[in-house]
């Protein structure tokens, strides 16, 4: 019989960056909460109500993430596993690349999911070449990665149609 095996000490964990991806992943995850909530909020124009509800969508569904993958890393890797200061530092570095390189809500919340797709991927090979990923990880990370790909496609159709209508919300005020 084939037993598979977790890393279960942060030490062997420092020498190979599992947790510290899945922090930046985490940290990606919160900052997105945060960002489509305030789109959720912020948003007007003539389809005010259908982006409205989007937006609620986007981020009812990022909360749902990344209380599992939160779970899942305390469960694998311990408590320390979710540093709070170290996350918090991650978060901003999220939020200010997103607001500083695009104009609108929607464009924000593509260039998140441009991010998160990559995070995903970058800590999915990690975990997988530095054998600390777990079959209930590898699942999530695959589950996850579909969903922000139909999170990409309800972002850039919706986008399609305000730009064909000029009708957008700047992410700052004029
Ligand atoms: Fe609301």
């Amino acid at each position: 019989m084939k037993w598979a095996f977790v890393a279960m000490d942060t030490e062997k964990e420092d020498t190979v960056g599992g947790l510290q991806k899945l922090r930046w992943l985490l940290a990606l995850l919160r900052a997105q909460y945060w960002s489509y909530q305030n789109s959720h909020w912020k948003v007007k124009g003539g389809s005010f109500y259908g982006d409205h509800l989007m937006f609620q969508r986007l981020y009812e569904n990022v909360q749902v993430q990344t209380d599992t993958l939160a779970e899942k890393m305390v469960g694998i890797f311990g408590i320390d596993a979710i540093d709070d200061e170290d996350l918090l530092g991650m978060f901003l570095y999220w939020n200010e690349r997103w607001d500083s390189a695009v104009d609108c809500l929607h464009k924000r919340g593509l260039l998140s999911e441009d991010d998160i797709q990559n995070v995903i991927e970058d800590t999915y090979d990690t975990l997988k070449e530095s054998g600390q990923m777990t079959l209930g990880m590898d699942d999530f990370l695959m589950a996850m990665a579909s969903e922000h790909e139909t999170n990409t496609y309800l972002l850039r159709q919706t986008l399609r149609g305000k730009t064909a209508m000029q009708d957008w919300t700047p992410l700052k005020k004029d």
